[in-house]
């Protein structure tokens, strides 16, 4: 079907939305009818920037602050839940490194943190670490590591999933540094991780390169310790029926006591 005059004015003058939603919008006065026309526009236009910034973000799933629940997550003295869930944390450049055990939150509340960033306008990247090391190999490999760096660079929030998980080669472990290293005091990078400091060096194989790397991201960071259960033993162990009396000495309850750092 050919497009309309007023669809092709709409496409020279940009406006994506006001050809279809004209006939929708109530006339009761021209500046009424155009100053709702021109608002639908303006929200079509923010929707579809979010739409994009989203898939820019690549999150694996969407996970949401209201449905994450804070228990057993401990925060050091000075960090307030709202300093994280109003975002002021990406506003202060500072970084977030969310350690424990499996299953425990920590990819939730990263997603969850870099959505509302998404939506508040916020350009987010969201990597697993093994991820983003393969990806910085191959560039640098194929001489195009500027144009990922200068993506890495453009954004607020940069998330690193799952450090730790796999040792990383030492070229991936050096590239990796770099990327986290160069978020310092410039933007936000949260890193979630099932390795308390001390281990750190297992998968970066330096120590002076894991300890520079943990001393600039303590300086203006925010360590949370996720101390719980796991969510995903909780809800696979309230499928099952377990008898009333083998209660405590369950053996699945020792995992979960082994999965918390604290123990
Ligand atoms: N505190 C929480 N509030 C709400 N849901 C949670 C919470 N913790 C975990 N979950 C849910 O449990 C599942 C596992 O959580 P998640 O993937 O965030 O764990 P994780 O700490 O990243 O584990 P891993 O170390 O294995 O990557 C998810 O479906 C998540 O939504
Ligand atoms: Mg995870």
């Amino acid at each position: 079907m050919t497009d309309s005059l007023l669809q092709k004015q709409c496409k020279m003058l940009k406006l994506g939305s006001v050809s279809q939603t004209y006939n929708e919008i109530p006339f009761e006065s021209r500046e009424q009818f155009l100053t709702d026309l021109f608002a639908e526009e303006l929200r079509n236009r923010e929707k579809n920037r979010n739409r994009r910034r989203l898939k820019r973000a690549g999150f694996p799933q969407t996970k949401t602050l209201k449905e994450f629940s804070w228990d057993n997550i401990i925060l050091p003295p000075q960090t307030t839940i709202e300093h994280l869930t109003e975002l002021r944390f990406i506003d202060e450049k500072e970084s977030l490194i969310c350690m424990g055990g499996v299953g425990t939150g920590k990819t939730h509340l990263v997603i969850a943190l870099g959505f509302k960033a998404v939506l508040s306008g916020k350009e987010v990247r969201f990597f697993q670490t093994v991820d983003l090391a393969n990806r910085l190999l191959e560039k640098n490999a194929k001489g195009t590591l500027g144009s990922l760096i200068r993506d890495l660079e453009s954004c607020d929030l940069l998330i690193v999933d799952e450090l730790g998980f796999l040792p990383l080669p030492r070229h991936a472990a050096e590239l990796l540094f770099q990327v986290i290293a160069s978020c310092y005091e410039r933007r936000s990078v949260a890193i979630t991780t099932n390795l308390e400091f001390g281990q750190w060096n297992t998968v970066i194989n330096d120590s002076r390169l894991t300890a520079a790397l943990i001393d600039r991201l303590v300086h203006h960071g925010h360590v949370l310790a996720f101390t719980g259960e796991s969510y995903r033993l909780r809800h696979a162990l309230s499928q099952l029926h377990v008898p009333d009396d083998v209660g405590g000495a369950h053996p699945q309850q020792n995992t979960i006591y082994k999965n918390d750092p604290a123990q």
